[in-house]
């Protein structure tokens, strides 16, 4: 391996040490959140450095036409391949931690191995997925679907993001889709990633291994009225929107406790969106997700027939649009049991998407969590330690090991 500077100190050091060159990059110094959105100015900062520490391990890097970065030791034509990674985008105002972690730590790893004297018979890849949070363009793990085929490109190349630009514009082409000569060569993927909610702090671990990943979905909620003046317009006389949309945010978080299930309203846009003005249009995007898929299902159900009787009620319109829905995933059995054996730390399930999910349909795959001390995450307060990530270094540098001999 080239000499580079992360070569020295602890692990906990070296950490910091590569994680201090990209902590600075999207970070809004008012809310200490992240603006990392996809093929925008500091994500694509993040991708150069990506090929520059690639480079730096002499690892070639090839793009496969959706957005995703690999980066090999070794040659992926040989099959078989070992991919550990995340994805560096973000949630408007999101951590530090959701996504750059697995791709840190999977550099890391590798240098791990090389100093360990580990020779791999099987190539090893790094992986940064475009896309994740869909936070751009609205769909998440926008690349891995691409890539598996789950998402067409045709669909995916129309998406838009707020100001209008089209995905295939940000890419700078239409999407390449399913890729399953890549896809074939791949044997596993392990995917590292901070934990994003209280588990691990519970069960007073730095590290877990996930078994599950609920079932989950967003339904953007039309709400549709008339426009009309805030000071002359009689109350009875209104057909306001908002009033539907607001019973809606209640009814989501009735309807979902009743069920142990999340419902989630976080996002919403206003027509014309005037303090004097009983606006035209509402429009609220609906984030469900529940242990199992008829739970999850009978929610959005519920939620739907519910907020259409108020809509009735209130002389408003509404139409809902499922954006996209992702599958109960039960992660590789056989695996997860190898890794829980091998580094012996607790299994768990998860209510966060991830491109490992996406991934798990089509190539055994795993996730290791490392633990967040506050629990939160798709905020600035997520967080987690050096010592920790340091032993999710050490654990995938463990997992890599045991799987690419
Ligand atoms: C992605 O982080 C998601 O679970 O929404
Ligand atoms: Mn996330
Ligand atoms: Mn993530
Ligand atoms: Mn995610």
């Amino acid at each position: 391996m080239s000499s580079h500077s992360v070569e020295k100190g602890s692990l906990p050091d070296r950490f910091r040490d590569l994680w201090n060159q990209l902590a600075p990059i999207g970070r809004d110094e008012n809310t200490g959140g992240y603006l990392r959105y996809t093929w925008t100015e500091p994500e694509l900062r993040l991708r150069d450095w990506f090929r520059d520490q690639a480079a730096q391990r002499s690892m070639p890097v090839t793009e496969d036409g959706n957005g995703n970065l690999f980066a090999w030791w070794g040659d992926p034509a040989d099959g078989n391949a070992v991919l550990a990674g995340s994805h560096f985008d973000s949630v408007p105002h999101g951590g530090a931690y959701d996504g750059p972690l697995g791709i840190v730590s999977a550099l890391l790893a590798v240098d791990e191995l090389r100093r360990a004297g580990v020779a791999p018979t099987r190539p090893v890849g790094i992986v940064a997925f475009a896309e994740e949070e869909g936070a751009r363009f609205g769909v998440p793990c926008l690349g891995s679907r691409l890539l598996t085929g789950a998402l067409a490109p045709d669909r995916a190349a129309a998406l838009v993001d707020q100001s209008g630009v089209s995905l295939a514009e940000a890419l700078g082409d239409r999407p390449a889709g399913a890729d399953p000569t890549l896809l074939g060569r791949v044997g596993a993927f392990v995917e590292l990633h901070v934990e994003q909610g209280r588990a691990l702090v519970d069960l007073d671990s730095p590290v877990a291994v996930a078994s599950a990943i609920w079932p989950h979905g967003r339904w953007r909620f039309d709400f549709t009225g008339e426009a009309n003046h805030a000071g002359t317009t009689r109350m009875a006389d209104r057909r306001d929107p908002m009033l539907t949309y607001a019973f809606t945010v209640l009814a989501a978080n009735k309807e979902a406790r009743l069920r142990d299930a999340h419902a989630t309203i976080g996002r919403v846009r206003v027509e014309p969106n005037a303090t004097n003005a009983v606006p035209a249009r509402v429009t609220g995007w609906l984030d469900a997700r529940a242990a199992e898929p008829d739970t999850l299902a009978a929610l959005v159900e519920a939620l739907g027939t519910k907020a259409a009787e108020r809509a009735h009620r209130d002389g408003t319109q509404l139409s809902v649009t499922e954006e996209s829905v992702t599958p109960l995933v039960g992660f590789d059995a056989g695996l997860a049991g190898r890794l829980r054996d091998l580094l012996d730390v607790p299994v768990l399930p998860t209510g966060a998407g991830h491109d490992a999910g996406v991934l798990s349909a089509h190539v055994p795959t795993a996730m290791l969590f490392v633990r967040n001390p506050t629990g939160v995450s798709h905020s600035p307060a997520e967080s987690a330690t050096d010592e920790d990530c340091a032993a999710g270094v050490a654990a995938l540098a463990r997992v890599l090991t045991e799987l690419c001999r």
